[in-house]
């Protein structure tokens, strides 16, 4: 038993997607999320500057007493995991592992589609992990960069021309190889589902890196004994990087409550 909150971050908006899950399957769990707001999107920056920017989000969500930390961001998890983690004394989970073992699960044509920012592509880390669960799988990978500054405009709706015109461009070109599962390895694409499940229709599945890493978590809480074992509900704390308001209209959206004057922001450049 651990009483001790769960960090969790991303570069903004899509973290939530795990935090919507976590809140689901532990809901006696108190959260503390922290979306760098103020210098989204990280999916086109260089491995030196996500190490930077996320051993600072990791300093700040640790100014707190955590049990563990969830990293909710694809970029992140593709580019420094193995660094935070042998930095830090406590269990930090990524996306990439959870996500991969669930597609390769799922997929029975083994021809396995992946999106997500142009840092995850470049750096094989999905491809690198499909192929040692199963070497028999095929993998195309595909890059999609107007879908977080798309997502973080709020352009995420059914009906919205835009996105609309922008995911099929994306994904015509998965459907055509024949992919019958895809990877949503950016927490940012599940804001997204519904208009990618048109677009993909019916045959494909789709697996969200934010969802299955929220399992992996209460799997590796339950093993170390640190579930928080208390009958009430948790509370989840959010902090921003920049205009507290305008995360907060979204999120509210997005985890269907109302979050108004609850997110607070940080100078994270002082971490
Ligand atoms: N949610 C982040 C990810 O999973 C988005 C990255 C970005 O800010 O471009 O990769």
């Amino acid at each position: 038993m651990d009483g001790r909150p769960i960090g969790v971050f991303d570069s903004g908006l899509g973290g939530l997607t795990a935090v919507r899950v976590l809140r689901r399957i532990l809901p006696e769990e108190d959260l503390v999320y922290f979306g760098d707001t103020a210098r989204v999107p990280y999916g086109g920056r260089s491995r030196e500057t996500l190490l930077k920017y996320s051993r600072q989000d990791l300093r700040f969500l640790r100014s707190r007493d955590l049990k563990a930390v969830l990293i909710a961001c694809g970029t992140v998890s593709t580019t420094s995991l193995e660094t935070l983690q042998a930095e830090n004394d406590l269990p930090i989970v990524g996306v990439v592992e959870p996500t991969c073992r669930r597609a390769v699960s799922v997929s029975r044509s083994r021809r396995i589609g992946m999106i997500a920012t142009l840092a995850s592509v470049r750096s094989g880390a999905y491809e690198a992990v499909l192929r040692r669960l199963d070497p028999s799988v095929e993998v195309l990978c595909r890059p999609c960069p107007l879908f977080v500054p798309l997502v973080e405009n709020g352009r995420f709706r059914k009906g919205d021309v835009v996105i609309e015109t922008v995911a099929r461009e994306y994904l015509t070109p998965l459907l055509e190889w024949g992919a019958d599962t895809l990877i949503l390895g950016c927490t940012h694409y599940p804001l997204l589902e519904e208009i990618i499940a048109d677009v993909c229709g019916p045959g494909v599945t789709l697996v969200s890196a934010g969802e299955e890493s929220a399992y992996e978590l209460k799997r590796l809480l339950k093993a170390q004994g640190l579930r928080n074992d208390r009958e009430r509900q948790g509370e989840t704390e959010f902090y921003v990087s920049d205009r507290a308001e305008d995360f907060e209209q979204i999120a509210s959206v997005f985890l269907q409550e109302n979050l108004r004057h609850t997110a607070r922001r940080v100078d994270i450049e002082g971490y």
